[in-house]
């Protein structure tokens, strides 16, 4: 067994801390779900979004039948997904409602397009994704939601913001191309320094 992984359950049913410390490891994209229209909206910040499948172009999001979003996605059958910038951390933590505002209060402040659905699309995202609710599971706590997409917008920006082990994470693909560069490659040689034997630098 690969001496890294550890177990950290063995003779009891595993606790919902136990999977909530396994789940911290899962790098998530953020993205803001958005739903309803007019002055009857509401949002909230996810990391549950997936790629379904790509034909017909199709998604899934876990959502929280609790939250304030739930009953505009149901009774419109509309929602959009909004994948952030690394530079919208306020708007991620106003819509996972962070400073108590509710409904429309949290759209402020930022600027909003509609497009096929009707639901608010933020512009400057990452990508806004207009989707029609295909399917509805629910389960426990929360429910899968199976979206069509209906249209696309895509950024030419590149900064994703991503949350891991609790906190939020700036992704940057032209800084950390650069960083991972660094890292992957071998440093440039120097072997007269390097093969000296090691007994030569010892007093
Ligand atoms: C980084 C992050 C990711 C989240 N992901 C999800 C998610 O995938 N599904 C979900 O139901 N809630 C998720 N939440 C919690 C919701 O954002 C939060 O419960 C909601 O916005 C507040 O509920 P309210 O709209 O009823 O005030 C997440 C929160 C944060 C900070």
């Amino acid at each position: 067994m690969n001496s890294a992984v550890r177990t950290i359950n063995i003779d009891r049913e595993p606790s919902s801390g136990d999977f909530r410390s396994a789940m911290r490891h899962l790098a998530g994209g953020v993205s803001v779900i958005t739903v309803g229209r007019g002055k009857e909206v509401a949002g909230m910040t996810v990391t549950s979004v997936s790629s379904l499948s790509v034909d017909p172009p199709t998604l899934i999001v876990s959502i929280n039948r609790e939250s304030s979003s739930w009953p505009l996605l149901k009774r419109y059958g509309f929602f959009g997904v909004n994948i952030l910038t690394a530079d919208q951390l306020d708007i991620a933590e106003r819509f996972a409602g962070k400073d108590g505002l509710k409904g429309a209060d949290r759209f402020a402040g930022a600027g909003w397009i509609t497009r096929a659905s009707g639901v608010p699309l933020l512009v400057g995202a990452l990508a806004a994704i207009d989707c029609e609710v295909d399917d509805i599971v629910e389960r426990h706590s929360h429910a899968i939601v199976i979206g069509r997409v209906l249209d696309v917008q895509v950024s030419s920006r590149t900064a994703a913001l991503a949350y891991w082990q609790g906190q939020y994470v700036a992704i940057d693909q032209n800084k950390d191309a650069i960083r991972l560069a660094e890292v992957s490659l071998p440093a440039p040689r120097a072997p007269r320094e390097i093969d000296k034997p090691i007994s030569k630098h010892r007093p």
